[in-house]
């Protein structure tokens, strides 16, 4: 008893020390969990589910003796055509081969992935009998792998049988996954710490995934040599997935807002709302960010900042992973499976494609302006974990937070709003359209959106500065 008080002052200190505002300071820790649940009540647990990460220049040089220790016999290593003629994949070949394991290599990954090239990958996973995954690449290769593995170990599912509902049938992972290492290049989705797989719903026009625990890498390593090849815009849209990240599980709703809790603890979602432990590592993101990105895109040689910043993306996916991310996120999903013609430099994409992290920050100043009055306090915070200035009130701090975020922006050369990616404003009811499926995460904002709301901000993004 004396140990459960302890923690309770202590989870009240924390919460009390971070935030005032209404939505992050009534209920907290409120609840019976022997009472019964109805649909009004709300949620009174939240439960921190921690990956394994090995971090460190060169870490990759590990991974023969981690799947030796699995005891895999015959190994599937995805990555894209680009990354498998770069330094992260020669890495991995050589650290396989030198410990003798038997693996094929799957390069067709889509960047962007669709339902379309997730269900190549899923073919050519169920064709082999692989006892272990390797994803060697970004967000587009560590989910496209998830899902192989995933399909592969259920080989009757239905590829809408897992996907989230109501795009999919949302069923729960019962069968037990090979297990997957992760070998992020960029920083980044945090996607080696997530149990999450995205891609482009072709018939719909817009992004869903598949979510659960089960899907999580069983080990992320995270070796920031890699993300020394990345081009300047890659740095440039992963770095900003990484700070959307970090914002939208800081400003979350807090989980105990979440209703209705869950009448059994395996159907919590991994997506609960803000809790004081993944604050703190949406803070520790923000602070590294603050210091590193700018300096890891306009260097590529800074072998410290970006080191800094791959470490933060996985930092970030720690926090959000457990807090979830709501409406930059939600109406990026829209946004990108609706692209029109935009073909983002250096990317040598033979197909048009939004890159996730530049269709996630494009709505950020005018999302963040939205969800302030709910919660001005975290985001008064936030802006001044990112430079922002420490003396504003209440009412002007989504104003603040905009004007920190559009400093990046520019400073970094994000193009001028939704008009300069080719949408105008004859597209919002279609954007909008795409985003109400996407209510697993728009659900988590801070505040909640009627549809012209929701049609309001994008309007506001059509240009940013
Ligand atoms: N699962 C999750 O939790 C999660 C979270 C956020 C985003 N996502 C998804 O991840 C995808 C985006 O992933 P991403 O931003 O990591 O980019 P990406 O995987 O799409 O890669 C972007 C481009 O950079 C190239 N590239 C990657 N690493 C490189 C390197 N080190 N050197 C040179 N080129 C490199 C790739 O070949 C590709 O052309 C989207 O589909 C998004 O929806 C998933
Ligand atoms: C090696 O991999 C191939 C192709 O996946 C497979 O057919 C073969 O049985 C494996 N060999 C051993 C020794 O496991
Ligand atoms: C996936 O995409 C294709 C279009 O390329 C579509 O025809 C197909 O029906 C989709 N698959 C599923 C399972 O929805
Ligand atoms: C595109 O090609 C150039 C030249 O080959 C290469 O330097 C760059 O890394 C490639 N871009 C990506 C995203 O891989
Ligand atoms: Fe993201």
């Amino acid at each position: 008893m004396a140990g459960r008080l302890k923690v309770l002052t202590l989870l009240r200190t924390l919460s009390a020390s971070s935030c005032q505002c209404p939505a992050h300071s009534s209920g907290m820790l409120v609840g019976h969990p022997h009472s019964t649940t109805s649909k009004e009540d709300k949620e009174y647990a939240f439960e921190m589910a921690c990956s394994n990460i090995r971090y460190g220049p060169g870490v990759t040089a590990e991974l023969g003796m981690d799947v030796e220790s699995l005891g895999a016999k015959n190994v599937l290593v995805m990555t894209d055509k680009n990354i498998a003629n770069l330094p992260p994949m020669t890495k991995v070949v050589d650290s396989l081969t030198s410990r003798k394991i038997n693996f094929s290599v799957f390069d067709d990954v889509r960047v962007e992935p669709t339902n379309e090239s997730f269900e190549a990958a899923i073919s050519f996973a169920r064709a082999g009998n692989y006892d272990a995954f390797v994803a060697v690449g970004g967000g587009s290769v560590m989910d496209t792998c998830k899902a192989a593995n995933l399909y592969a170990a259920d080989r009757d599912a239905e590829f809408l049988d897992y996907v989230n509902a109501p795009i999919g049938k949302g069923k729960p992972v019962t069968v037990k996954l090979a297990p997957l290492i992760a070998v992020p290049t960029t920083a980044g989705t945090g996607s080696e710490t997530t149990g999450v797989a995205i891609f482009d719903h072709i018939p719909l026009s817009a992004k869903t995934g598949i979510a659960h625990r089960a899907l999580r890498p069983l080990l992320g390593l995270v070796d920031p040599l890699h993300t020394l090849s990345m081009p300047r815009t890659v740095a440039t849209y992963s770095g900003f997935d990484v700070l959307c990240h970090a914002l939208e599980s800081y400003t979350a709703l807090p989980y105990t807002e979440r209703q209705p809790r869950p009448p059994h603890p395996q159907l919590r979602p991994a997506y609960q709302g803000s809790n004081p432990i993944s604050d703190v590592w949406a803070r520790d993101a923000l602070k590294t960010i603050s210091k590193y990105f700018i300096r890891s895109v306009e260097d590529p040689e800074d072998v410290e900042a970006r080191s800094h910043m791959h470490l933060a993306s996985a930092v970030a996916g720690i926090g959000f992973g457990n807090a979830g991310v709501h409406l930059c996120h939600g109406l990026s999903y829209a946004i990108a499976g609706n692209v029109k013609t935009y073909k983002p430099e250096l990317y040598n994409s033979s197909h048009p494609l939004i890159p996730h992290g530049l269709s996630v920050v494009i709505t950020a100043p005018a999302v963040f302006q939205f969800t302030a009055p709910a919660c001005p306090a975290r985001h008064k915070e936030a802006a001044v974990l990112l430079g922002g200035k420490a003396d504003v009130k209440d009412e002007d701090a989504g104003l603040a937070l905009a004007d920190v975020l559009r400093t990046y922006m520019q400073a970094l050369g994000i193009e001028d709003g939704l008009t300069a990616l080719g949408f105008g404003s004859s597209d919002v009811p279609r954007l909008v359209e795409g985003t109400l499926p996407q209510h697993r995460v728009t659900k988590l904002a801070p505040r909640q959106q009627t549809h012209e709301q929701l049609g309001d901000i994008l309007h506001n993004s059509m240009t940013v500065y």
